[in-house]
């Protein structure tokens, strides 16, 4: 996410407009004073190779109450700030969306309680929104990829190859469990690139025999020379009737499916959120925050939008219509209509 931060804030400075940065997400938009101040070139040098955000991020219950939303208006408009850059998942970008939609109440409530001028409310009228994806999961409907999948596939391909050492030598299977929640791009992909043997996902769920097809599979493998033998599992599996398979449970499938040989299993975590972004994960949040600044800049009055990714090109797409899909796919996987989500994802891709 620095990178799309470095961007904005320098497309910003370089287009004549002052950049703020909100600390901590909506809990720093609610909080205020400190969390809120303005930005110069120098002040975003040297993170372009950083994971993370260096403006922080926190869940903001706060966020979801009227006096949460009316504590973030009244403190962005204090600091004249009426344009927005959002950089998060589908819960911040929700969130955008709905203080988008209030912004006009809020600021009539804000004056009648006497916390702004008729000329502040005047003045704001408009909050213009962009969004950019941030998410490893690669889990928003309409855009081909999110700020941070890349780099986290990368992680879990550095530890694929690296448990193939001690596979290869003592002839192991490892079980690999990756992040992703209910979306199974990261495992996909990680199988794919990584020559896995085997992968589970939540969006094609195996039938409840699944142990025999994996152990037949795994020990053909065997009997054709493979020493090493890698399976995924993605954190959000389940089987063809929604139950959970656990990475743990596929460990004991296979130590005893193949007779004695004792699988290990590695649960990658947070490792895949960290370390130094990918060349793709620097490049393109930079492209994406400066056409992020053109939209706020030249789009006022318009609907919220997000900046997407479509076929290596950057579209500007409804913020409203990605959050309906995203969440059209999520309800859909976890009910096991894989159909439903599949015609969501395409819908959102459609437009
Ligand atoms: O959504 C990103 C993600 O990394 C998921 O892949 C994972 O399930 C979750 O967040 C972990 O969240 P936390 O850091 O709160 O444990």
């Amino acid at each position: 996410m620095n990178a799309a931060i470095r961007a904005v804030v320098r497309a910003t400075l370089r287009l004549g407009g002052q950049p703020y940065a909100i600390h901590e997400g909506w809990a720093g938009a609610v909080a205020g004073g400190v969390a809120i101040r303005a930005l110069t070139w120098d002040d975003v040098g040297g993170i372009l190779h950083m994971g993370g955000t260096v403006l922080g991020a926190a869940r903001c219950p706060e966020f979801r109450t009227r006096e949460g939303l009316r504590a973030a208006a009244r403190n962005l408009v204090q600091h004249g700030i009426d344009r927005l850059i959002v950089i998060g998942g589908d819960g911040s970008l929700r969130g955008t969306e709905e203080f988008r939609d209030e912004w006009p109440s809020l600021l009539e409530e804000l004056h009648e309680e006497g916390a702004i001028t008729a000329g502040q409310r005047q003045a704001h009228r408009a909050l213009t929104v962009a969004g950019l994806v941030g998410s490893i999961d690669n889990d928003m409907a309409g855009t081909d990829m999110t700020i941070g999948a890349d780099t986290a596939l990368h992680r879990i391909l550095e530890a694929i190859d690296a448990l193939r050492s001690t596979a290869a030598s003592h002839q192991r299977t490892f079980v690999v469990e990756v992040m992703g929640r209910h979306c199974g791009y990261l495992a996909l992909m990680a199988a794919v690139a990584g020559a896995a043997d085997a992968v589970l996902i939540p969006e094609d769920p195996p039938a409840p025999d699944w142990p025999d097809a994996l152990v037949s599979r795994l020990r053909a493998s065997r009997e054709a020379g493979l020493r090493d033998l890698i399976v995924v599992v993605a954190e959000g599996a389940t089987d063809s009737t929604g139950r959970p398979i656990s990475s743990h449970e596929v460990g004991e499938v296979v130590t005893e499916g193949l007779g004695g040989e004792g699988a290990r299993v590695t649960i990658l975590g947070h490792v895949q959120r960290g370390g130094r972004p990918s060349a793709y994960d620097r490049w393109m949040p930079t492209l994406l925050g400066y056409a992020a600044v053109q939209q706020v800049l030249h789009g006022t009055d318009i609907p919220a939008q997000v900046v997407g990714v479509r076929n290596n090109r950057l579209v500007p797409l409804p913020l409203a219509t990605l959050v309906r899909d995203t969440t059209a796919v999520k309800t859909s996987v976890e009910q096991g209509d894989f159909a439903a989500a599949g015609a969501a994802r395409g819908r959102s891709f459609s437009g």
